[in-house]
């Protein structure tokens, strides 16, 4: 399973780089918000700089007619980007047309498009069957809601797998490190993980136990 960051800041994008285990990232107009920014172009370019994998970035249009628009441009700011359209009946239209799209540069890939906003399994087998290259079920805000989020991600899995459907799913809306490893469980392709959630996963007492008496203990024997 790759695992990308749900982040617009490029502070955090950086940091989480440098470990050596990010392969995409995620955006969206409410991190956009967050990250102190209405420059969609320049922030996306920047993270695909850093990441050179997969990059989101959300339309704002909610007709089919808008959202090609903005998709026209966004395809042409980097080859890693990916064009982030809502699952509603406007944005399948968008993903059937995009989907038969050229690429944009000669050497680019073709555009690919990120279905957003999915919280049913049919929500991702129409977006699938529209062209869309990824799914994005939001597992966290249906726990929220008082439903079983990763339930959603099995099912998708299952059905992709069942229909040899070529588009990834990506676990979005992750609440907490054990998120990470059930959608891993679940099989999900990506999980895009939020900046505090990625810190906790690598987080142990029992490393930093064992790691201190290590270290002490050579300490000794070394400074004998
Ligand atoms: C990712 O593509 C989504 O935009 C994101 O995971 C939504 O997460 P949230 O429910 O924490 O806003």
């Amino acid at each position: 399973m790759q695992l990308w960051l749900d982040t617009a800041k490029i502070e955090e994008i950086r940091e989480i780089a440098s470990w050596g285990i990010l392969s995409g990232v995620t955006t969206n107009p409410s991190l956009m918000q967050r990250a102190g920014t209405a420059d969609r172009k320049t922030v996306t370019q920047q993270i695909a700089e850093v990441v050179g994998g997969p990059v989101s970035a959300e339309v704002i249009s909610t007709d089919c007619e808008g959202m090609l628009a903005e998709a026209r441009e966004i395809v042409t700011w980097s080859p890693h980007v990916l064009v982030k359209i809502p699952t509603i009946p406007e944005g399948l239209k968008a993903m059937r047309e995009i989907s038969r799209w050229d690429p944009p540069q000669e050497g680019w890939p073709v555009p690919r498009v990120n279905a957003t906003l999915i919280f049913s399994p049919n929500q991702a087998l129409l977006a699938a069957t529209a062209g869309a290259a990824y799914v994005s079920p939001f597992l966290g805000r249906l726990d929220d809601a008082g439903h079983d989020g990763m339930q959603i991600v099995r099912d998708i899995v299952e059905i992709f797998s069942i229909y040899g459907f070529d588009c990834q799913v990506i676990a979005a809306s992750i609440r907490h490190p054990l998120h990470v490893t059930q959608a891993a469980l679940a099989g999900a392709d990506i999980a895009t993980i939020p900046y505090a959630v990625l810190k906790k996963m690598i987080q142990h007492p029992l490393t930093d136990k064992g790691l201190k008496a290590f270290l002490d203990d050579w300490a000794k024997v070394a400074g004998k």
